[in-house]
């Protein structure tokens, strides 16, 4: 009997490990821990099954630490860790560029934000590569590899490159964009084929799988689809895949749990003294233009303006991570959002004491975290899109009274779960957004519950553990264990599927050293 991918070697592939090692300033190494959802969801599916994540350190390739070094810095996690190293240069190129300057903003509908650089392409498939090979080093023939998010897409391709034929899955953490939106990438096709070299592609939404197999249709030629329900089957040629919507979760009761705990209590009552009559909005996003905090500061001052009875009544809590700063867009974001900040407290603050954002530039420690989630009555969360958005489930959870309010986005991949408990909301529309913020803050209680209780409901009943055994179960049922052959050489598989107005120079597998 085939055994289940629980009882298999499960290896798990992201860009990031959970933690950022770096150097003191007197040249001890030190983790942190790193943030963002991706971190959040896979570090207690490890700690769980135990098994293998092969990621990026942070610390730099001509970094000498010894892996024992490394190891201790970090502490024993309860998995095996494989760290890769990367260049200064395949940071620049392969995770400032490609990744984050090119598929990020992308994937996101924001094109303008790209910088389609050609050599960004080079660097993605040398790091890509890397990963392959130490996959390839690293996975008993058995293993279950599953590849995390948009910085990896090209590793199923790599690995067939390698010859190491293992049973492969992905999950994109990211929405997947429109036809109309990747077919602006240069690089199109290949990224596509890419995909296709996974078992089984899981998506956050019906949209994104919806897209996902759009994009097939239009850039490949004969592409059937199978199937209905949660898991479709894909036929390119010879190439079989499967491909789901699987909307990950949090790990409910844990966060219910802690949230629960008389110090996190303590701490957001804490809060409320030092904030007394007021009603706390809260946002927590890591500073990245996709999150909307600039388009919210400003429904947030329009609240203000349309609604002076808020005046003294309300106080934001905007805390923003620090992300990605080493981009431009980030840096120049980080200034725009305090200088905003500032310009609308400086515009309402009040002699008595009443300050109308209070701003928290840093990552916060957990218990800090679960404090502010149950002391806001009311989240703001307003990206312009984004994959899932796991602060909006986070916070409904820890709202263990159950009568507090959740503004949400139309745009987040959360809005297919939460929409029939949260004020759903335009991010665009200041005014929309302002009005929707005057009206979490006056809803009657019993409205409060009646929606909270909803929208937990749903989180508890798709947990994170819901979101990992159905993933497993559709690898097991569609991601055979002998591995089709005949994907044989590189294009050969697909050379049918071309369409020969798509075989840009872009395409071609050019690779740097
Ligand atoms: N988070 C964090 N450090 C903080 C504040 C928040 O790691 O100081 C976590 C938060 O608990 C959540 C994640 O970062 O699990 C953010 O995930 P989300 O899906 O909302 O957005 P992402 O950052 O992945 O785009
Ligand atoms: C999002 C992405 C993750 C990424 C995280 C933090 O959650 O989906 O892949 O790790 O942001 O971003 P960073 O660039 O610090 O890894």
């Amino acid at each position: 009997m085939n055994p289940s991918p629980a009882e298999q070697q499960l290896v798990i592939v992201s860009n990031r490990l959970p933690f950022i090692v770096g150097r003191d300033p007197a040249g001890r190494l030190e983790a942190r821990p790193a943030s963002g959802g991706l971190v959040t969801a896979m570090l207690p599916i490890l700690r769980q099954k135990g098994g293998t994540w092969i990621g990026w350190t942070g610390l730099p390739e001509k970094d000498d630490a010894s892996p024992a070094a490394l190891a201790e810095s970090v502490g024993w996690p309860g998995f095996a860790v494989v760290p890769v190293a990367l260049s200064d240069e395949e940071v620049v190129g392969f995770y400032e560029g490609f990744s984050n300057e090119i598929i990020w903003p992308l994937f996101h509908d924001l094109p303008s934000f790209c910088e389609f650089a050609p050599s960004h392409w080079d660097y993605y498939l040398r790091v890509n590569r890397k990963f392959a090979r130490a996959i390839a080093d690293n996975a008993a023939p058995d293993s279950l590899v599953w590849v995390h998010d948009y910085h990896l897409i090209n590793v199923g391709s790599e690995l067939r490159q390698l010859g190491a034929r293992l049973r492969t899955a992905f999950f994109l953490h990211i929405p997947f964009p429109s036809i109309d939106m990747f077919m602006k990438l240069p690089w199109r096709q290949s990224l596509l084929r890419s995909l296709l070299e996974y078992g089984l592609v899981g998506f956050q939404t019906l949209n994104d799988r919806r897209n996902y197999v759009q994009c097939l249709r239009r850039l490949l030629r004969g592409v059937s689809v199978s199937g209905k329900g949660q898991v479709l089957r894909v036929t390119v040629g010879d190439r079989h895949q499967a491909v789901g919507h699987f909307p990950i979760g949090i790990d409910f009761a844990d966060f219910a749990h802690r949230a629960a705990a008389p110090e996190v209590r303590e701490r957001a009552q804490a809060l409320h003294n030092l904030l007394p009559d007021r009603r706390l909005l809260f946002g927590v996003d890591r500073l990245d233009y996709t999150k909307g905090i600039l388009l919210r500061l400003r429904a947030y001052r329009e609240a203000l303006i349309r609604h002076p009875e808020l005046r003294q009544r309300v106080t934001l809590i905007q805390v923003v991570v620090p992300s990605r700063e080493h981009i431009s867009t980030y840096f120049d974001l980080r200034t725009q959002i305090e200088q905003l900040v500032s310009r609308i407290n400086g515009e309402f603050t009040e002699p008595g004491g009443w300050v109308p954002i209070h701003y928290v530039f840093r990552s916060l420690d957990p218990v800090d975290l679960l404090a502010y989630y149950r002391a806001a009555e009311v989240a703001l969360v307003t990206p312009l899109k984004d994959g899932m958005n796991l602060v909006a489930k986070e916070y409904c959870t820890c709202s263990i009274e159950e009568d507090c309010v959740l503004v949400l986005s139309e745009f987040a991949g959360a809005a297919a779960q939460l929409r029939g408990g949260a004020l759903m909301v335009n991010p665009y529309d200041i005014e929309g957004v302002a009005d929707a913020i005057y009206r979490a803050c006056c809803m009657p209680e019993q409205e409060r519950r009646r929606r909270m209780r909803r929208m937990r409901r749903e989180i508890m009943r798709r947990d994170l553990f819901w979101w990992v055994s159905s993933f497993f179960n559709a690898v097991n049922k569609e991601v055979p264990h002998e591995l089709q052959t005949n994907q044989s050489d590189e294009h050969g598989a697909m050379a049918d599927g071309e369409n020969p107005v798509d075989a840009e120079p872009g395409d071609l597998h050019r690779r740097v050293g």
